[in-house]
């Protein structure tokens, strides 16, 4: 196992386990003994895994003008995956331990068998990951169909229909978020590898000539954005793949790296995918997918740029980072430090009492902050175990309205990081955590 930088102990155990306790991810089919690692998010984590999203669409379209969004569909004809050498090259190399028959991904195991220790396997086989299907209620070759392994393909498949519909001239992108699915031999870590997953995918188009400088430009640029979002740059590296561990259609990839409980391991790639892709679906379809630059009058076939990031594996990747163990108040407590923009809740209103003159202030407070930012809103319990809690979470704001509220219209807001308080008038709330949140 390779070292990674300041790991708290069983820090995955730790995450899996509040995961889990706090509604953040469950195992999915949890009432019919689960169902080989799929899992669901639940009301913390729905809200954390949109809000990954929702970074990473602000990052690529919102705040740009050269990248437009898509949503394609899961289901697709073989057609596609013949085309984009799916169907022949997306395989691992499946063995099975001759001893306890359990079956692995060969280059995953180092030659011992996880599960019994024995070394003898049988010859490996070429194992395709897609997950096959039927579309309408005929079966036979015309009605296959394959769920996708991978967002891109609806990509570049729309190529020219995008092209024609808005005024876009390489370089310029198209970003996807959807889900993907893969039958893994062995997924594993939690939701590190996973069947279904959420992909936030990528595809940058631009002249041959430029294609290596948008290669390292979207390198750094994808690093950054995890560190914008909170991850130590101790907890991140880049990884060049060599030339003979290239994927089917790739000239250069590199992957950006988290330092997870396990080791380093990959979180994003990058990659150069050169025209195979467009020059593939143009072969095999009949349609011209290039461009023709009207400056120049040069039609060429723009080459492709690929961030292709996982949002489930990013979000487990925030959770890990973010988990922490600190001492307040000479208790122990379990805080994660999550950025604002990805926490579950954002702030958390908390009358001291349910006396129903606090209750009515605080609803009022919540109605001022929904609108703004996602709130949770907790009577039950001690308010230092409502504290406790939010912190657990990752709930960066917790603002608590008291008897003294009544007189003075002022409620106490107090800082998960800090565990600072703050007296701040109900006028200017929402105001004073637009500031504390980098808005104004
Ligand atoms: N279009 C290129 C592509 O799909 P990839 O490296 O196979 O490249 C991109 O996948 C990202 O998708 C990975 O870096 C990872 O974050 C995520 N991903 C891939 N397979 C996954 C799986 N089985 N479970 C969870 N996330 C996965």
């Amino acid at each position: 196992m390779n070292s990674t930088p300041d790991a708290v102990p069983d820090l995955l155990d730790k995450v899996t386990n509040l995961a889990k306790r706090r509604g953040f991810i469950f195992p999915s089919a949890e009432i019919y003994g689960g169902f080989r690692s799929t899992y669901d998010y639940g009301p913390l984590g729905v809200n954390m895994l949109r809000n990954v999203k929702q970074a990473w669409w602000r990052s690529m379209v919102q705040m740009r003008s050269d990248i437009v969004g898509l949503d394609a569909a899961i289901l697709g004809p073989p057609a596609i995956w013949a085309a984009s050498g799916h169907l022949e090259t997306f395989t691992d190399p499946l063995v099975d331990c001759k001893r306890c028959k359990e079956r692995w991904r060969e280059d995953k195991i180092a030659g011992v068998c996880p599960n019994c220790g024995s070394t003898e396997f049988t010859e490996p086989r070429a194992f395709n990951l897609m997950f096959k299907t039927q579309a309408g209620p005929v079966e036979g070759e015309g009605a296959t169909a394959y769920l996708r392994p991978e967002t891109a393909q609806g990509i570049f498949t729309n190529f020219a229909n995008v092209l024609a519909t808005v005024r876009k001239k390489p370089p310029f992108g198209i970003a996807q978020v959807g889900k993907s699915f893969r039958n893994e031999i062995t997924p594993q870590n939690f939701v590190f590898r996973t069947r279904e997953f959420e992909q936030m995918e990528m595809e940058y188009f631009v002249p041959p000539d430029d294609a290596d400088e948008w290669y390292r430009y979207w390198i750094q640029t994808r690093l950054a954005w995890y560190i914008d979002l909170g991850i130590p740059e101790a907890l991140l590296r880049l990884h060049e793949h060599a030339p003979e561990d290239l994927s089917h259609y790739s000239r250069g990839t590199t992957d950006v790296e988290f330092a997870y409980p396990w080791g380093w391991d990959e979180l994003e790639g990058v990659a150069n995918r050169g025209d195979y892709d467009l020059t593939q679906h143009a072969q095999a379809s009949g349609v011209a997918l290039d461009y023709f630059d009207q400056a120049t009058n040069e039609r060429y076939t723009p080459y492709v740029i690929e961030p292709a990031a996982g949002a489930t594996r990013a979000m487990m990747a925030f959770l890990l980072a973010a988990y922490d163990e600190d001492i307040v108040n000479d208790e122990k407590r379990t805080v994660l430090r999550l950025d604002w923009r990805l926490a579950p809740y954002q702030v958390a209103v908390l009358p001291l009492s349910k006396k129903p003159e606090l209750e009515d202030v605080s609803r009022e407070v919540l109605e001022v902050l929904q609108p703004h930012f996602m709130c949770d809103y907790d009577v039950t319990q001690a308010i230092g175990r409502r504290y406790r809690r939010q912190d657990e979470v990752g709930t960066p704001y917790c603002v608590t309205v008291d008897f003294t509220t009544l007189e003075d219209r002022a409620v106490t807001v107090r800082d998960r990081d800090t565990t600072e308080q703050a007296r701040v008038a109900i006028d200017e709330l929402l105001a004073s955590l637009r500031e504390r949140t980098g808005q104004s």
